[in-house]
């Protein structure tokens, strides 16, 4: 073998190596899921990751000739941990795409998404300025303001006038209390006033307690995922479910993974909200008995937001053939619409926030449980804090 045959030999050898690396990269897709497993947060966490496994073992772990990893990893509910996850998810793993989970940690990952330019999806996060803070957010959960004000209208026209607000203490409590105050007071109703429980391990009894000694018509709750059932079970110590004080609240208060444990304590019990497990439709049906057999738990909205999240996802990768360039992933979810479990949805092209039917819901026993029964349907309501800045 010659000098030059054999240089060019090491050559073909080394571009072949090359080849087949940079091939084996690009037929997989990584997605890195930024969850909260642990600390105050990590009901959200499980749901997330388990619906969208649930959602990878139903469609196939290959979408446009490449195979999908997810990557999951414990942010502890602590958004420093997030930022650094994130960077650590894209650097040394070197994943395409992200998954964010609640609003401090979602918060904390925007400046990566953006500066990296990684689109990420939002599963959680129901605080309206999050979807601003990235170029390359997409968010498939919901806000706070698109139930809060239509529970504050609802509660108006069925003669409600003199409520108080108690609010997880942090930015999605505030934005329910904002909305739902506004809209209370301009239907002509009072909030007598706001009460703030913290959001690590809380006790609602004493703040419950101040509540009824104003002796208001109406409470207004904002708890988290994974709080309903310690707010209910304070809420029946104190008596209050037999005051007449009506309970009204965006669809967290009555989370179908707490309802079941929650006894009668709930009936009756009316809130707006863009989930519900016994929501009436054959892909709701498919979906709760798949949840409930994966995790043996009933799915509940934060697990239709994951699901919703990876069905996002395979679809923008479909359009792009399996391209993940951020711009050309982000063109493809823009104004993208589909039936979900939770009824139709769709990405708002100009926001890329959610666009979704909120229910009105009430708590009644079917089957021994407690389940939150929609009556009534707002069609595709935006998030009303962007429609407001939008004007
Ligand atoms: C949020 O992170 O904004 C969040 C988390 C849990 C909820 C609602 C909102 O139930």
């Amino acid at each position: 073998m010659t000098r030059k045959n054999f240089v060019a030999g090491c050559l073909a050898i080394a571009a072949a190596a090359l080849g087949a690396g940079s091939a084996a990269a690009q037929d997989t897709i990584k997605i890195g899921m930024v969850m909260q497993m642990t600390g105050p947060n990590a009901a959200g966490g499980r749901e997330i990751s388990a619906a969208a496994k649930l959602y990878v073992a139903q469609h196939g772990d290959s979408v446009a000739g490449k195979k999908i990893e997810l990557i999951f990893r414990d942010d502890a509910s602590i958004p420093d941990n997030a930022k650094r996850l994130a960077q650590e998810l894209i650097i040394n793993d070197k994943v395409s795409l992200l998954a964010a989970g609640i609003t401090p940690s979602a918060m904390a990952m925007a400046p990566i998404s953006t500066e990296a330019k990684v689109p990420t999806v939002v599963t959680i996060s129901g605080t309206s300025v999050v979807t601003e803070r990235s170029p390359y957010y997409v968010r498939t959960s919901f806000t706070l303001g698109q139930q809060s004000g239509i529970i504050a209208d609802w509660a108006i026209k069925n003669g409600s006038r003199k409520a108080v607000a108690v609010l997880s203490d942090w930015a999605p409590g505030a934005e329910a209390g904002k909305v739902f105050e506004s809209n209370f007071t301009k239907g002509g109703g009072q909030v007598l006033e706001t009460l703030k429980v913290p959001l690590a391990n809380p006790d609602f009894a004493p703040f419950l307690q101040r509540a009824a000694d104003m002796h208001p018509d109406t409470l207004f709750v904002f708890v988290p995922a994974g709080q309903a059932g310690t707010f209910a079970r304070q809420f029946a110590e104190r008596g209050l479910d037999k005051s007449g004080i009506k309970l009204i609240g965006p669809g967290d208060i009555t989370d179908d993974d707490d309802l079941p444990t929650t006894g009668d304590t709930l009936l009756g019990v009316v809130t707006a909200g863009i989930y519900s497990a016994a929501h009436p439709s054959a892909l709701n049906k498919e979906f709760v008995a798949a949840y409930q057999k994966a995790t043996g738990h009933r799915a509940n909205f934060l697990a239709v937001s994951g699901y919703d999240g990876m069905h996002l996802i395979y679809e923008a990768l479909k359009k792009t053939g399996g391209k993940t360039d951020a711009d050309a992933v982000i063109a493809a979810m823009k104004g993208m619409s589909w039936e979900s479990p939770r009824g139709p949805i769709s990405i708002d092209p100009n926001t890329r926030d959610i666009v979704q039917n909120v229910y009105i819901r009430k708590v009644e026993k079917k089957d021994g449980e407690p389940w939150a029964v929609e009556f009534a349907t707002f069609e595709a309501v935006k998030d009303p804090l962007k429609e407001a800045a939008a004007k």
